[in-house]
């Protein structure tokens, strides 16, 4: 209740603390760094991941927004080789099928990349996400929108943000079934294998995505996603001024220095 009380008036001391100019800093210019530093990693080190920074990186994802609060994620901590050779045939088969989507050129090229580091990584985790952990009625869920999965979702955006922190890589290996990896490593129907993630130190974090690097998809345009007021105005004067705004190093004054700006 007292911390309720303190929270609810702008002059208490820990509302000032909060405001300190040098929390504000070292927490935005942190956040902001792991976010565009962060990257999809794909070659790992062989050095182990200490346990303690594995239980911080789990605690991270454990801390992520929820819907009702449900907390719908659990981990599967998977350092075993066996079970990781049975994924590793899972993702060629996968692979092999995601590339019959392509053909000629762009065949070859999705072909060369490499798109895993199941068992080069010291660490794989599979994010789970259970639907329906506390029953059917949620709060925040009116409808049938698979808000569980939004929330499993960001708990893997926390883990990979808490990841980049500790200078700890993670891969997001999406080419391979949910059948295989239930059978794999018993994981019940009414759970969803949402998310596997290789986890170990890097061998080194591109500035830029490898897919970008590679020039399978370039980035999208920031203008080009901004709409005001209405969908149908879009990409206009108003959100080429934002988006330019947003990308010059005096907008981000204070935060990064000049010359470590990270790249837009
Ligand atoms: C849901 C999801 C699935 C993904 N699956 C794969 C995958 O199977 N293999 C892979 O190499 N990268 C995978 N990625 C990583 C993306 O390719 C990567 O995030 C994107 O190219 C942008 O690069 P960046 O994460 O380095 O910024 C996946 C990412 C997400 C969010």
């Amino acid at each position: 209740m007292a911390q309720d009380a303190s929270l609810e008036q702008p002059g208490s001391p820990e509302a000032a603390r909060d405001r300190t100019e040098a929390l504000v800093r070292e927490l935005r210019r942190g956040v902001y760094a792991a976010i565009f530093r962060r990257r999809d990693i794909r070659n790992f080190r062989p050095d182990p991941v200490p346990d303690e920074i594995l239980g911080r990186i789990l605690l991270a994802a454990h801390h992520a927004p929820s819907v009702g609060f449900t907390q719908p994620w659990s981990f599967v901590i998977v350092r075993d080789l066996e079970p990781r050779r049975a994924v590793k045939q899972a993702f060629e088969q996968a692979r092999a099928q995601n590339a019959a989507l392509f053909s000629g050129v762009r065949r070859d090229k999705f072909l060369a990349l490499k798109l895993e580091g199941i068992l080069e990584a010291p660490v794989n985790l599979i994010v789970t996400c259970e639907l329906g952990r506390f029953g059917t009625a949620v709060l925040g869920k009116p409808g049938s929108e698979p808000v569980e999965i939004y929330s499993t979702c960001l708990a893997v955006e926390n883990l990979w943000l808490a990841a980049r922190a500790e200078g700890l890589g993670v891969g997001w290996v999406s080419i391979i079934s949910n059948d295989a990896l239930r059978s794999i490593f018993s994981i019940p129907p009414h759970v969803l294998p949402l998310a596997y993630l290789c986890v170990g130190y890097a061998e080194q974090f591109p500035t830029r995505p490898t897919l970008e690097e590679t020039g399978w998809a370039p980035r999208l345009a920031l203008e080009q996603l901004l709409h005001f007021d209405s969908w149908s105005a879009s990409g206009d004067e108003r959100a080429r001024r934002l988006a330019r705004l947003a990308r010059e190093p005096r907008s981000w004054g204070g935060i990064f220095p000049a010359d470590r700006m990270p790249e837009f």
